[in-house]
Parts: C-alpha cells; structure tokens; sequence
C-alpha cells in the first residue's frame, strides 16, 4: 500500500521546543529519499533537533496532507518562532507571511458569509499584529522585509506587506502618532503600544472591504467598466460597514473609510481633502500605493521602488515606460496630488533607510 506521497519542506527553526508539533516529520537523505524521521513531532526532544541540526538538516519535510496541521501550529505558537533564535530572519520573515496570509484570508471569508467580522477573527487578526510587532523589533528584521518588494500582488499577501511597511515607518516616525490619537503623549508605554497595534489592525484590515466585491472584478485582467470601477469604489464604505461594531477605536475605522481619499482631493468614497483625511489614512494611502506599485500583477511588471517613488512624487514616466498599445495604469501618470507631501517625504526617507536594492 504505497500511495503517492507529496511532501512539503519547512525550516527546523519553526519547531519550537516544548510545544511541538503532532505531525510525521521527514527528512531527505543522501540517496535522496524521505525519510520518516519521527512518527509523532510532539515527543522530538531539543536534544534531537539540536542533533539533525548538527547534520546539517536545516529543512525538514512533513506529508502534504498534514500541512493544515502545521499551519495551525505555526499560528498557535507563532511569538516563539518569531523569538527562536535558531530560526533566520528570512525564515521568519516568510512563517509570518504564511500565518497572516492565512489570517487575512479567513478574515476576508467569515466576513463575507457574516457581513461582519466576528470576534474569533478579530483575536486572531490582533495576535497577529502583536507578532508583527515581535518580529518588526528586531533590529535586523528590516532586511527581509525588502526583499518581500516585487512580490506577486495578491489581496492577502498584500495586506501583510501594508501590515508591516506602516508599523515599521510608524516606529521610525513616533511624532505621527501625536496626530493619529491626539492625547498620544500623555499615554503611558503600554497605551502607546496599544495605539501601536491598532495601527497595525487598520493596516491589516484597511481592503477588508473587498471581500463584497467579486473576485472576477477584482483580479479582472485589464481595464474596469464604469460599473465594475463603481463597485470597487465602494470597498472603504463596506470595510467601515463591516468593522462598525467591532471593538476597535474610531481612528481605525476612520483609517479604513478613508483610505482612498486623496490630499488634494478627487478621491473615494467621500472626496474629502487635507486634514479632513484621517492621519492614519494618509499613511495607509501611501504604503498602499507603494507596495500595489511595486507588486507585479497579471498585467503589469512590478515597478522597481525607485521609479515607484519617482511616480508618488509626481515626476512623469520616462516615454520607454509606456509603449504604445500596451495597457498603461492610469496611475504611473504622477500622483503627487493623492498624497500629504510632508508624509510622503518621511516615507521616502524611511525607504532609504532601509537600503532597498542592496
Ligand atoms: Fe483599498
């Protein structure tokens, strides 16, 4: 009875000692076979890992049928992955994609059978803003949060990335949050930890919305109608609709409404302008814009980071980038006009800090 196994790799720096998983762990052999390694994850004792680690096997296999069982064990235990010191930083840096791509993804499917979030996903989606927080205080945990630029444009994934660019460039520019929640600095440590997080929940959250909205609009491969854009204009009011008996500050909701407003205004759902835009909102419009930029998509190339900074500052494409007949996003005209310029620079700056293509 042998059926055809599949088998998955995973780092052994996931496994964390002391809550291990109860699945079959493999490993590949020199003859190049997988090998049934433990029959049980959960009775591998630190001793064990630190020996397979020793020889060399930092990539270690479980049977694709278990793979529900890692994710859920990823997710359970994710804060001490985050803080194992064996796992590398890209290794974390794409266990927490795995595990907030899953969040968001259930989020956006409970959402839209309910109309609203429920509150099982909300403790989920704010366990995982308090792991991004973990891993973002890392001082080294920068570096693999470049290298996720450029990466395929998908609504899940997406909102990871927006998760992690706006609380990383938050952290860097604490004087913003003066303006996000004005009574910020007379809050004690742990309230501005708090404001903090729920930064990061509207970051994750903000395209909520987008789960009333079909995907075949929503992954359309070309232009949109009228029609078809008029839905899609509609996802910041579904978003608030969603969230508003959520237990969550006004700011957040404010952030998730707002969006897609424009600073000099001309933008959706309410055309609003300058300081009638949310602070948080304006930085969402900013890391949004950036990472949907700079995300390849089915039809179009990612743009690389410094064109995509040229483009929000409002320099015109060079002519070579638009070649007649080729289907150009009305966006890479110059969008200096949808942005708080003050703000806008601060994320530049931040940008650069972060020594994108080295
Ligand atoms: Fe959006």
């Amino acid at each position: 009875m042998h059926n055809q196994q599949r088998y998955m790799s995973f780092p052994l720096g996931s496994i964390v000692p002391g809550s291990l998983p109860d699945f079959k762990i493999f490993i590949f052999s020199r003859d190049s076979r997988y090998v049934l390694w433990s029959r049980d994850g959960g009775r591998v004792t630190p001793e064990q890992l630190a020996k397979l680690s020793a020889a060399g096997h930092h990539e270690v296999f479980l049977d694709l049928d278990e793979e529900f069982k890692y994710d859920e064990y990823l997710e359970d235990h994710l804060g001490g992955i985050l803080e194992n010191r064996l796992t590398t930083d890209e290794q974390k840096a794409s266990i927490f994609s795995k595990v907030s791509t899953n969040v968001v993804k259930d989020a956006f499917e409970t959402s839209l059978g309910l109309g609203a979030m429920d509150s099982k996903t909300m403790v989920r989606t704010q366990t995982m803003v308090e792991n991004a927080l973990i891993f973002i205080a890392q001082s080294n945990s920068i570096q693999p949060l470049a290298k996720m630029i450029g990466h395929d444009y998908r609504t899940y994934e997406h909102a990871t990335k927006v998760l992690w660019f706006t609380m990383a460039f938050l952290r860097s520019n604490p004087d913003i949050f003066e303006q996000v929640r004005p009574d910020y600095d007379s809050l004690d440590d742990h309230l501005r930890t708090e404001v903090l997080r729920h930064c990061g929940v509207a970051a994750l959250l903000h395209d909520i919305g987008k789960a009333l909205v079909s995907p075949d609009i929503l992954n359309k491969n070309g232009r949109l109608t009228e029609t078809e854009w008029e839905i899609v204009k509609r996802h910041p009011l579904n978003g608030l609709a969603m969230l508003l008996d959520a237990d969550l500050p006004d700011f957040v909701k404010k952030a998730v409404l707002h969006h897609h407003e424009d600073f000099q205004g001309g933008g959706y759902p309410m055309g609003f302008e300058g300081l009638q835009i949310s602070m948080l909102a304006r930085v969402l419009r900013i890391v949004d814009t950036f990472d949907a930029m700079t995300s390849r998509r089915p039809y179009k190339q990612p743009v690389p980071p410094l064109k995509a900074m040229q483009i929000m500052v409002g320099k015109p494409p060079e002519k070579e980038t638009a070649p007649k007949g080729k289907i150009q996003d009305e966006r890479d005209i110059g969008m200096r006009r949808c942005f708080d310029e003050e703000l806008l620079r601060k994320f530049i700056i931040f940008l650069g800090d972060m020594k994108l293509g080295q």
